[in-house]
């Protein structure tokens, strides 16, 4: 139970940094970039962002895996067709598009980023973006038994 309780913290906190930071970015710190025609606004914020907003990824990956680990038992039973497992696939689905976002933008954008580049990098945060809020709303609805859609 307390083990538990320490990583469904660790891993609502570490939501919170992720969602949190991504939401700052894509709201506030990106439109007044893309405004003024300025990437260097972007990776201001990225480059401090990344200190917190990565070990906060990492921390979401560890503690949603034994979380799910927790909920359903071994990694076999995460692919069966009730709601709880089929919402994990939709968080699993949600690690690879994130992970393959972010890759894709270290070593492939950001290498080119100048103020003419800035609406591609703009599409990866935004996309990050939705993605890190409907971690969120997954996450959530776990307590709730997982969306009854997902059941077959
Ligand atoms: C940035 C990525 C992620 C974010 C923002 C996120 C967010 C959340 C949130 C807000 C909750 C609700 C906690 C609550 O019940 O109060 C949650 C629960 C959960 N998440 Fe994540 N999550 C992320 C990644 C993952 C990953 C990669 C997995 C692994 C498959 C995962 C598995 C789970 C599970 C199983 C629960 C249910 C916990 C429980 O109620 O026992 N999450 N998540």
């Amino acid at each position: 139970m307390a083990s538990y309780y320490i990583v469904l913290s660790l891993h609502i906190l570490g939501a919170t940094v992720w969602a949190g930071g991504h939401l700052v970015l894509a709201v506030t710190i990106l439109p007044d970039a893309l405004r003024q025609h300025r990437a260097a606004t972007v990776s201001e914020f990225e480059q401090r962002f990344e200190r917190i907003g990565l070990p906060a990824l990492a921390v979401q990956i560890v503690t949603g895996l034994w979380l799910a680990e927790h909920l359903l038992g071994s990694p076999a039973n995460w692919f069966d067709g009730n709601s709880v497992a089929r919402t994990v696939q939709v968080k699993l689905g949600l690690l690879v598009i994130t992970v393959g976002l972010a890759i894709h933008a270290r070593f492939r954008v950001i290498p080119r980023l100048s103020d003419a580049t800035l609406p591609t990098l703009a599409w990866h945060i935004r996309i990050v973006t939705v993605a890190a809020v409907l971690f969120v709303l997954a996450g959530a609805s776990i307590r709730f038994g997982g969306y009854p859609v997902f059941d077959r």
